[in-house]
């Protein structure tokens, strides 16, 4: 079995014998209003999914992290996890506070050890991290849009996991739960699958290149905030499941959901898809076409670059490379520039923005793009 990042997972969550003790404790100390991003960081961080942090980055990480894509002891971590918070709450916060993290300004959901406070400069991170300073973008956007002074301390979580979409509830699993559903299955090597948009041919052709040569897949759709426009995921989910249920053998696929938001950070933010799942078993990662992309603020293959920044071995999972795939009319299949010799205009090819406008007119897209169990799923969804 693969180890976690930096050899151990991380639990952060408090113990049921202790939970309710903490919660009337939290009442007491000084409280700090977090939004449901940074509430979706804390469980990520509690779960072990992002071992080896137990908490929201000091300055030291944090300077490190952006300028360097390392943690202050030379692990690899590309991109900040930090707590913003308002100038005034922080002011008469100490070094060494117990401070109670609340997303009603009532209820306690995590405590915080302040470690440090310190402020961030947020257009030399937006520059390093999204490689933009515009504010059209929605990773830059979210980072302009958050306080100025940032949380940096050890967490304790108070509730038992993250609250999701009835949809994807039924498939949450802990980085310790999907390592035990991998052991059931005696597979010893496992690919990671990371997606935020309705499964079409394209994924489900580089997931099945994939599984031609490792024993299983973690299939872990992101199901935190993404943008407005990205299609809702328990739709998403359903898509999977009808998927699975026709065209996938059930003993070489793990469904499960990644509870993270995304950041559109592109490059940065595929390294980061990597390590969390190696966090989660996984040995094999998949780096596709605009991996993490949005709009066109990077190249279509910036996000498999990125891997050569790292020393050969040191991120400890080993990503598998796709090029843009496309349905050819006349191979008749699936293919990618390196095995078909077709002219461009024979090939189905649809954005995520041509999808939406068929399914609003009451078009479903060709079998060659999304297999017809999905789009009707997509289609019951409006
Ligand atoms: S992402 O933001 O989660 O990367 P998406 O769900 O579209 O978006 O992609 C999931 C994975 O499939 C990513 O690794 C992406 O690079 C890859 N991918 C998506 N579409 C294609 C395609 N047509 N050809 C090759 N890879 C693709």
């Amino acid at each position: 079995m693969i180890t976690p990042h930096d050899a151990t997972l991380i639990n952060g969550y408090a113990e049921s014998d202790e939970r309710d003790s903490l919660i009337e404790e939290a009442k007491s100390y000084p409280k700090i209003l977090i939004n449901n991003r940074q509430l979706s960081d804390a469980h990520m961080i509690a779960q072990g999914a992002f071992s080896p942090l137990r908490g929201f980055m000091g300055h030291e990480d944090y300077t490190s992290v952006v300028k360097d894509m390392h943690l202050a002891d030379g692990q690899a971590w590309p991109l900040p996890i930090t707590l913003s918070v308002n100038s005034h709450q922080a002011a008469p916060l100490k070094e060494g506070d117990p401070i109670t993290l609340t997303l009603n300004g009532e209820d306690p959901v995590a405590i915080l050890t302040l470690h440090g406070k310190y402020r961030r400069d947020k257009e030399e991170e937006a520059g390093k991290v999204y490689r933009t300073t515009d504010e059209k973008h929605p990773g830059v956007a979210n980072l302009y849009n958050d306080e100025d002074v940032v949380l940096g301390g050890e967490l304790k979580v108070l509730q038992e996991k993250p609250d999701l979409e009835s949809g994807c509830d039924p498939y949450y699993l802990t980085p310790f739960q999907t390592r035990e559903v991998m052991t059931n299955f005696g597979w010893s090597t496992m690919v990671g699958f990371q997606t935020r948009n309705p499964v079409h041919r394209a994924h489900e052709y580089i997931q099945k290149c994939a599984l031609e040569s490792v024993d299983g897949m973690l299939l872990h759709p992101l199901v935190g905030e993404t943008k407005a426009d990205d299609i809702q995921a328990s739709v998403r989910m359903q898509c999977y499941k009808v998927l699975l249920d026709n065209y996938y053998p059930s003993d070489r696929v793990l469904l499960s959901v990644l509870p993270a938001f995304m950041r559109y950070a592109g490059p940065r933010e595929a390294i980061f898809h990597a390590l969390v799942r190696k966090n989660y078993g996984c040995t094999h990662f998949i780096v596709g076409r605009d991996h993490a992309g949005v709009g066109n603020y990077y190249g279509p293959y910036d996000a498999q670059h990125i891997f050569q920044d790292f020393e050969a071995g040191e991120l400890g999972i080993t990503p598998l490379f796709f090029e843009n795939s496309f349905f050819c009319n006349n191979c008749k299949g699936m293919a990618t520039e390196k095995t078909c010799p077709h002219p461009a205009d024979d090939r189905v090819s649809l954005s995520g923005t041509q999808v939406r406008e068929m399914l609003s007119k009451g078009q479903n897209p060709p079998e060659e793009f999304t297999r017809p169990e999905v789009a009707n799923v997509l289609m019951q969804s409006l």
